[in-house]
């Protein structure tokens, strides 16, 4: 069976715009760990527009499934890894000027050094790459543990034919890392209409959804949200 990370960052990103305290990753962590979450993944940005340190720090000690940080490679945030020690690490290209992270990393040799502190701190490595065959064999190379395959293009394809094409084509990726003996994840984009579609392929063992959950809860928890302050305010 497959497993399910939700990722946190999005509710961070509705605190962070009134600066504010509420509403609280840390909260967000715990219900989604109550509800079957099977790891909890964040996304600590350079420039912090949702996550924070205090964020990181604090999920650290209460996460009690597994906590997965997606990070660029730099030496601030490798010195945080190696501070924190999350189960695992998901390298993540990022530009500032991003609305999300677009487009998968591109494994130069400058993560060869990177890849191997993090395995020497015990940290899991994941790298968050396209469905690309060079790449996942680079990713190899390069000691990876898991292969994290961006799905953005596919969750974007409106036309039958081209999704039919993509989903082919991280089905070939997905074989492929197995084969290599990395762990096969998916991420991005991802939502109530198109995951069944990569579960049935039977070989991601891991997703890692966060946008579609929290706008799903926005409207489950909307009507209780409304009716608790009518009572307040009567
Ligand atoms: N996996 C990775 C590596 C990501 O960068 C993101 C986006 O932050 C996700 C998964 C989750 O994507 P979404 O929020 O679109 O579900």
């Amino acid at each position: 069976m497959a497993k399910l990370g939700i990722n946190i960052d999005h509710v961070a990103t509705i605190r962070q715009a009134r600066m504010g305290i509420e509403p609280d990753p840390v909260f967000a962590a715990g219900i989604a760990e109550q509800n079957g979450a099977d790891q909890i993944t964040i996304h600590l940005r350079e420039d912090r527009r949702h996550i924070l340190d205090r964020d990181v720090k604090i999920l650290r000690k209460t996460i009690q499934t597994k906590m997965n940080l997606e990070m660029a490679s730099t030496d601030e945030m490798m010195k945080i890894a190696s501070d924190i020690k999350p189960d695992t690490v998901t390298l993540v290209p990022e530009k500032r000027e991003e609305l999300t992270t677009e487009g998968g990393l591109l494994l130069t040799n400058a993560h060869l050094s990177v890849i191997r502190k993090l395995k020497q701190a015990g940290i899991e490595v994941s790298v968050f790459i396209e469905p690309d065959l060079k790449m996942i064999s680079k990713a190899k190379e390069m000691g990876a543990d898991a292969v994290e395959i961006h799905t953005g293009k596919y969750a974007n394809l409106k036309d039958e034919s081209e999704i039919s094409q993509e989903v082919e084509v991280i089905r070939k990726a997905a074989h492929f890392i197995k084969k290599l003996g990395m762990r096969v994840v998916a991420g991005h984009g991802l939502n109530y209409f198109n995951t069944q579609r990569l579960v049935e392929l039977g070989i991601i063992e891991e997703f890692n959804i966060g946008h579609s959950i929290i706008s799903k809860a926005v409207f489950s928890g909307l009507a209780t949200a409304v009716s608790n302050m009518k009572t307040i305010v009567e």
